[in-house]
C-alpha cells in the first residue's frame, strides 16, 4: 500500500508550521494516520543539522553549495527514517518544506543551477516525490515582518529582500511548471480562510 505525500512550501512567515499542524489534526479527525514532519529536521541528525544551518551563529560561513548538500543530507535521513517507512505503510505524510525549498532558496535565490539541484535531490530522496505541494504564497516583506527580529533565522537575518523576492518568484515558477502537483494559496489572508483552502487542496489527493 502506498501512502500520500503532501508538502507545504513557501517564503518566510507564510504560516507553514501552524497550517501543517492544523491540517494534520483535521486529517487525523477524518480517520487518516498522519505523519507530520518538517525540514530541516524530523530526525536526530536532521535536528542537529537544523541548528547548524539556521542557528543564530552568523560567524558560521556556509557556501550555497554546502547549504544544498547539507539540506539534502538532512532530507536523505528524513526520507530513510520517517517519510519512506510511513508512505510504505500507507500513511499520509505531511512535511513542512521539502526538495522544492532547495530549488527555491539555493537555486532561484542563491543562483545555483536548478537542474544540478534536482539531481542532488533525486539522490537524497531516492526518487520520492510529493503527490501534492501546497504553496503558501506571501510577499517576503509581509512574511518576514510577521516574526520578531530575534526569531529570525540565518536566511531571514543574513539575506536581503531581493534574495527573498527571487525565492518567492522561484516557488511560483515551480508551481507553474507542474500545475497538477501544486496548489497556490494566498497566505496574506486570515489564517482561517487560508486553512480552508489548504484542507481542500489536501483532500483532492486523498
Ligand atoms: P523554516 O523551518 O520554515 O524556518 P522557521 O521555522 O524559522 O520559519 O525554514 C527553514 C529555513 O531554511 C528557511 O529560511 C528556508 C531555508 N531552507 C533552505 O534554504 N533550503 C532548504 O532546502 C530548506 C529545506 C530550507
Amino acid at each position: 500500500m502506498v501512502g500520500t505525500f503532501i508538502t507545504l512550501e513557501g517564503p518566510e512567515g507564510a504560516g507553514k508550521t501552524v497550517l501543517a499542524r492544523r491540517l494534520a489534526d483535521a486529517l487525523a479527525a477524518r480517520g487518516h494516520t498522519v505523519q507530520l514532519t518538517r525540514e530541516p529536521g524530523g530526525t536526530a541528525l536532521g535536528e542537529r543539522l537544523r541548528t547548524l544551518l539556521l542557528g543564530g551563529d552568523s560567524a558560521l560561513a556556509i557556501d550555497p553549495r554546502a547549504d544544498a548538500l547539507l539540506f539534502n543530507g538532512a532530507r536523505a535521513q528524513l526520507v530513510a527514517e520517517v517519510i519512506g517507512p510511513a508512505l510504505d505503510a500507507g500513511e499520509v505524510v505531511l512535511c513542512a518544506r521539502f526538495a522544492d525549498s532547495t530549488l527555491a532558496y539555493q537555486g532561484y535565490g542563491a543562483g545555483l543551477p536548478v537542474e544540478e539541484l534536482r539531481a542532488i535531490a533525486r539522490v537524497a530522496t531516492g526518487g520520492r516525490r510529493p503527490d501534492r505541494t501546497i504553496l503558501l504564497d506571501v510577499a517576503p516583506e509581509v512574511g518576514i515582518r510577521r516574526k520578531t527580529p530575534d526569531a529570525h533565522n540565518r536566511f531571514e537575518s543574513g539575506f536581503d529582500l531581493d534574495f527573498h523576492r527571487r525565492v518567492r518568484a522561484g516557488f511560483l515558477e515551480l508551481a507553474r511548471e507542474e500545475p497538477d502537483r501544486w496548489r497556490v494559496i494566498d497566505s496574506t489572508r486570515h489564517v482561517d480562510p487560508v486553512f480552508e483552502d489548504v484542507l481542500a487542496a489536501a483532500l483532492e489527493v486523498l
